[in-house]
């Protein structure tokens, strides 16, 4: 089985710099002074970049397509709608879990938006989905968690989905405004899953059998990977990273 796994395709809308700040709400409004300097610009290109990803996952053949979430920029129906509609010709082939970003809130309340376009379904088997955003995330405060009964679940052998990454580059930690609570206790009950496939930061890295894929459509950063084998099996994956337009970078395996 082939599986791509790309993160943080941030679709944003197109025409974000003209809409008014008081139109995006207070909260909206600081997030959106991040794009203003210069995340922005960073992500014009995403949506085009994301279409480029599903372009991609047919060239390579790949069975299944994990976005381990942040599909959009500001949380809003507007974004939400020009991602669905890139990832639709992937059709049943689609494994998403939402990011912080798309749990912005609306006019402060937890926002529901993306299970209105993104309805839940069964995961393949094998796999494993953690929610480390919770129902509310406020713009700029990037912090996450894993908590309670998701610390519990049975990781053995599985493939576990979860936005945050545990830790950074080099499994270096991260800085106490980026803190993911809960890491170290996911790190050490799932150290016998096959693999634990995330995004959040935008650095793209596998560590041990942890593979963050970073930002996909990031300008001058875009890029993916390709996992083969069996999901769920525990065996080694075969990892390999890509960047736009299916070519391949580099080869790996990941060990469990
Ligand atoms: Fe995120």
């Amino acid at each position: 089985m082939r599986l791509l796994h790309f993160s943080d395709p941030h679709v944003q809308l197109p025409g974000w710099r003209e809409r008014p700040l008081r139109e995006l709400g207070p909260l909206r409004a600081i997030a959106s002074v991040e794009l203003w300097k210069g995340r922005g610009r960073e992500y014009d290109g995403a949506l085009e970049k994301l279409r480029q990803i599903v372009r991609d996952a047919d060239a390579l053949r790949a069975d299944l397509v994990v976005c381990t979430g942040d599909l959009t920029q500001l949380g809003l129906e507007e974004e939400f709608a020009l991602a669905r509609e890139a990832l639709a010709p992937l059709g049943e082939r689609l494994v998403c879990i939402p990011g912080n970003h798309d749990r912005y809130p609306l006019e402060g309340r937890p926002n529901t938006l993306y299970e209105a376009f993104f309805p839940a379904r069964a995961l393949p088997d094998g796999f494993v989905a953690l929610d480390s955003c919770g129902p509310l995330c406020w713009p700029v405060l990037t912090q996450g968690r894993i908590a309670g009964a998701d610390l519990d679940r049975d990781f053995a052998g599985k493939v576990v989905l979860v936005h945050h990454a545990p830790f950074r580059t080099g499994r270096a930690p991260h800085p106490p405004w980026q803190r993911v609570r809960g890491a170290t206790k996911l790190l050490e009950r799932a150290r016998m899953a096959q693999a634990i496939l995330c995004g959040h930061i935008h650095e793209r890295f596998h560590e041990g059998n942890v593979i963050c894929a970073g930002s996909s459509t990031r300008q001058a950063d875009e890029g993916y990977w390709l996992l083969e084998g069996t999901p769920g099996s525990g065996r080694d994956l075969r990892v390999q990273r890509y960047g736009l337009g299916a070519s391949a970078v580099a080869a790996d395996h990941v060990r469990s």
